[in-house]
């Protein structure tokens, strides 16, 4: 069996270290508070949002809930945002997507003030990051780069592959294991014999948006395989972008799905409302 990266667990860490924190700085009279915007009421995005404030909660960190209606239109969620820019005492922004298809997601999140983009999705926090400046980090590759060093496996000099060139998840991927020394390649959809590429990795992270898409004959044996993917199949179960149980005896470690990069995501948005109060 190869080791199993425990995201549950390492995540329950993180949360326990930034709860310790959090009541560090309360007695320093410093209060922390996240505000979270939904627009509509997609299941999922409940669900992710609710567990955001779950997380809230447990660290001591206020949440403010903004439910808008569906019809809420562009410039109704622009002026909460800078009404929310503007307030002392909000240090987090965080806009759940996808918006409905009349709202610009782009131009609401290029409204959320930098100093308060705990998401870290606008240009000028995707700026830093490449440029190795100070910033926020998306969540979800942030998350990674803590399994894998929290797991004791070693990025720098390693072949890391990543499949997926999101915004969100690949692009942001990629610049972190470079600042972590490693020797990164960004594979998608036009990457040409893809199974030759991602055979040279010893760090793969799958973020492909396709279950079970990346199968034994993908991977070197040996390689570290890191699963972003989340997708609910026919009879209901959760499954990743990599056939686990098909690679799992080729692999040295591998995260599961559930529980491997998902409850990452959410840990380190806490970190980022936490540094956000300490700016
Ligand atoms: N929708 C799915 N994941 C995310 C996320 O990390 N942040 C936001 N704002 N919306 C999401």
């Amino acid at each position: 069996m190869p080791q199993l990266i425990d995201g549950k667990k390492i995540a329950a860490e993180i949360k326990d270290e930034l709860k310790e924190k959090v009541s560090k700085l309360k007695e320093e009279g410093i209060h922390i508070c996240l505000a979270v915007i939904q627009v509509g009421d997609d299941p999922a995005s409940s669900i992710y949002v609710n567990n955001k404030k779950k997380a809230c909660a447990y660290i001591g960190i206020e949440s403010l809930a903004y439910e808008l209606p569906e019809e809420t239109t562009q410039e109704e969620l622009v002026s909460l945002v800078q009404k929310l820019n503007g307030d002392a005492k909000v240090n987090g922004i965080l806009v759940q997507l996808p918006l409905p298809d009349h709202i610009d997601a782009d131009a609401i999140i290029r409204t959320i003030s930098p100093d308060k983009d705990v998401d870290g999705f606008h240009p000028e926090s995707v700026g830093r990051l490449c440029i190795g400046a100070e910033g926020f980090v998306s969540c979800t590759p942030a998350g990674v780069i803590q399994l894998l060093k929290r797991s004791g496996i070693g990025i720098a000099g390693k072949e890391c592959v990543v499949i997926g060139r999101s915004n969100i998840v690949g692009k942001p991927m990629s610049i972190l294991l470079l600042r972590e020394n490693g020797t990164v390649t960004i594979t998608h959809s036009r990457t040409e014999d893809l199974k030759k590429v991602t055979g040279r990795a010893d760090i793969l992270v799958v973020a492909i948006g396709r279950p079970k898409f990346v199968t034994k004959d993908f991977v070197k044996a040996g390689a570290v395989v890191i699963d972003v993917g989340m997708h609910r199949n026919a009879d209901n179960k959760l499954c990743g972008d990599v056939d686990f149980e098909d690679v799992k005896d080729k692999v040295s470690a591998i995260t599961p799905v559930p529980g491997g990069v998902g409850p990452m995501t959410i840990a380190m948005l806490m970190y980022n409302c936490v540094r956000a109060a300490m700016k």
